[in-house]
């Protein structure tokens, strides 16, 4: 368990300690921004932002030009704290180093998060622009063993068995559903289960069809495991994808995922993520 300490109690809070020292804001919403959509970061106000490579214990960005920031600022008057860019299994972090943000966050003391995602569409009344409601995950990497809470357990974050079947906040699900339909998102307002699986590669067409009957609406390769890392230490989990593309499932199509069209996608539907996060986020009711 060479890799268990990277996030560790002792490293979590010193770097909770370091944040906590260089501003003033105490959040109790924390964000994580997918795939073309780090401009929910924006919206903060009283901006404070931090380059992931100046924050001690931070994990290090080994890809070129993945720059990340945590922004610290006001949404209305919730304190928030955005994580503009996250870190992916893909990348060659170890898992518990994917996840200590979200420790970071529980020792800001943070309440809830809210975490966005770009996913592929397996659902076939599923449209590309769609933002689907996590209601419940396929934690695939898990079924093999690779998993965040794998290693000693420390009790001052939570128990050595949490419960994943209350993973979703059913409150904060009502809640987003119903800023949606207020919006007018009705029509592309969707509720489903996410598949996580490792990348960077996109599945091929029998392994959608594969996840595909065991459940899943939409795949992707994150999220999941900061859920599971924020639910064992007791925050409250929001969770939504918006369907950047249709993953494959016949041999007769002849289109092929691309990053290209998941960063497009998440760019055209910013503007209403943006809106959906400024109208929810002073509803969240505090702990
Ligand atoms: Cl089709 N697959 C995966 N694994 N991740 C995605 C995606 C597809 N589209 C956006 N993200």
């Amino acid at each position: 368990f060479s890799e268990s300490a990277a996030n560790g109690f002792e490293e979590c809070s010193a770097t909770a300690k370091w944040l906590l020292s260089k501003t003033e804001i105490r959040p109790l919403v924390g964000i994580v921004c997918g795939s073309g959509l780090g401009s929910l970061a924006d919206i903060l106000e009283d901006q404070i932002a931090f380059q992931y490579s100046e924050i001690p214990n931070f994990p290090k960005s080994t890809v070129h030009g993945h720059a990340g920031r945590l922004v610290f600022g006001m949404l209305k008057k919730t304190p928030c704290v955005c994580m503009q860019g996250r870190f992916h299994l893909y990348e060659g972090y170890s898992i518990q180093k994917v996840t200590m943000p979200i420790r970071i966050f529980k020792l800001l003391g943070v309440e809830t998060v809210l975490l966005t995602n770009a996913a592929g569409g397996l659902n076939q009344d599923y449209n590309v622009g769609d933002i689907m409601i996590i209601k419940d995950h396929i934690n695939m990497p898990g079924f093999v063993g690779i998993h965040p809470l794998s290693g000693p357990n420390d009790e001052r974050f939570g128990i050595r068995f949490p419960s994943m079947s209350d993973a979703y906040d059913r409150e904060l699900h009502q809640l987003a559903h119903g800023v949606g339909v207020e919006l007018g998102y009705g029509d592309f307002l969707r509720e489903g289960v996410y598949c996580v699986l490792g990348g960077p590669s996109f599945e091929t067409i029998a392994e959608c069809r594969l996840i595909n009957k065991l459940g899943a609406d939409a795949v992707g390769m994150s999220t999941v495991h900061e859920v599971i890392v924020a639910r064992h230490c007791g925050m409250r989990v929001l969770a939504l994808s918006l369907i950047t593309n249709k993953a494959v499932l016949s041999y007769e199509n002849q289109e092929k995922a691309n990053h290209e069209e998941v960063l497009q996608t998440g760019r055209w539907r910013a503007e209403q993520l943006v809106k959906l996060f400024t109208t929810l986020v002073p509803r969240i009711p505090r702990g």
